[in-house]
């Protein structure tokens, strides 16, 4: 099998290449990403001269290049996208053309390509957020997204599945929770926080700290896309979530204290934008269909991770100083 995979110099995306090639080492990956602010080349450092490996600069909005790789493939797996709310609520632009034009460019071609295998990852986001005693969310829950970074999410979504009825494009949705792990980069809370303690700064707490997530090992993720790409039923959407609720002050505390440190390294700030309450995923229909769960325990999961952010200071030093873009821009220009 080869596959397309969009993205795949992001955080999640490039542990998928990983994970995917080690578990089937007999496919070929082609990864299309743009190397935005977020993408990083080095997250790949350990696979690029793998032979069932390539990578492609472009951006999954054009089209002729979207066209002639789609040809040339068995299946896509879209991973590109803006994801940073912050970054969303300052300016939706790059989210709207990136996260909606781009998947209805892929949707394209492959539905111009006898209708390749599709799978779109998407986010618990789009359903917006949860009071305290809510049910968590699951496939049925309505849309109700209210960032411009998932409202572009949810408006992708529709696109996708769109395709299928419309025109029997053989898609699947994944909607999951927040991720964790190696390669996150250091605008998300983990490895923000991470990264300042290691740096000596203080960390940043939205509001009153209580909104909680459900966070999930990167990996286990990535085996649930690859076991719906196999696996899943075809139209169907699976909710993925790591069955780990905590407010971001039980993350901050839990990574305070790997450093030894406590509440005088917290700073209150100002609260996000329409910051939504809680996210939770009961993700019951993908244990039973396709008997995927989470694996890896939160706390395990969250200690490997402070390590990975403390032994590989050269990765995210590289990253908050700018240094990153301009070496790798300069490697890809000489090939
Ligand atoms: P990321 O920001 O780390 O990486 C995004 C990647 O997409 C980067 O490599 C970037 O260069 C690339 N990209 C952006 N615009 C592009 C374009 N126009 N053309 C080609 N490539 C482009 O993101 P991530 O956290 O790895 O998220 C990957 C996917 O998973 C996204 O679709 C996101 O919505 C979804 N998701 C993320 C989480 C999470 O917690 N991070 C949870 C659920 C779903
Ligand atoms: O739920 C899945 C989503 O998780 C993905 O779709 C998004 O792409 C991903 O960015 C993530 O979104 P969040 O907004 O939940 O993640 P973030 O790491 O930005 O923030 C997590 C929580 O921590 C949130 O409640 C805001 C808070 N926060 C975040 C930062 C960056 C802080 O308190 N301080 C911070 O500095």
């Amino acid at each position: 099998m080869k596959l397309l995979i969009t993205g795949g110099a992001g955080f999640i995306g490039s542990n998928f290449i990983r994970y995917y090639l080690k578990n089937h080492p007999n496919d070929q990956i082609v990864n299309l990403d743009k190397l935005t602010y977020a993408g990083n080349l080095e997250n790949l450092k350990d696979i690029e001269n793998n032979s069932n490996y390539k990578f492609v600069k472009g951006d999954i909005c054009d089209f002729d290049l979207v066209n002639k790789l789609v040809g040339e493939v068995d299946a896509i797996i879209n991973f590109a996208a803006e994801t940073h709310v912050d970054r969303s609520i300052i300016d939706s632009g790059d989210f709207v053309k990136t996260n909606i034009e781009g998947t209805r460019t892929l949707l394209d071609a492959a539905k111009l390509n006898g209708n390749k295998r599709f799978h779109h990852v998407s986010t618990d986001e789009v359903f917006g957020s949860l009071g305290p005693e809510d049910k968590a969310f699951n496939e049925k829950t309505p849309y109700d997204p209210r960032s411009p970074y998932s409202a572009s999410k949810a408006a992708s979504d529709h696109l996708v599945r769109s395709y299928y009825h419309s025109f029997g494009l053989p898609i699947t949705i994944s909607n999951c929770s927040n991720n964790y792990g190696p390669y996150q980069f250091p605008e998300k809370l983990i490895p923000l926080f991470v990264t300042n303690l290691i740096e000596g700064k203080k960390v940043p707490v939205y509001g009153d700290g209580l909104n909680v997530r459900d966070w999930i090992h990167v990996d286990d993720h990535n085996r649930g896309v690859d076991l719906i790409l196999h696996n899943g039923k075809i139209g169907e959407t699976y909710c993925l979530g790591g069955a780990s609720e905590k407010t971001n002050l039980e993350i901050t505390e839990f990574i305070l204290n790997e450093f030894g440190q406590g509440e005088e390294m917290i700073e209150y700030v100002k609260d996000r934008a329409g910051h939504d309450r809680r996210y939770a995923v009961d993700f019951s229909k993908i244990k039973k269909e396709l008997d995927w769960q989470p694996r890896i325990k939160f706390e395990d999961g969250l200690r490997q991770t402070v390590e990975w952010y403390k032994n590989n200071q050269q990765w995210w030093k590289k990253i908050k100083s700018g240094e990153y873009k301009d070496y790798y821009k300069k490697q890809y220009e000489e090939r």
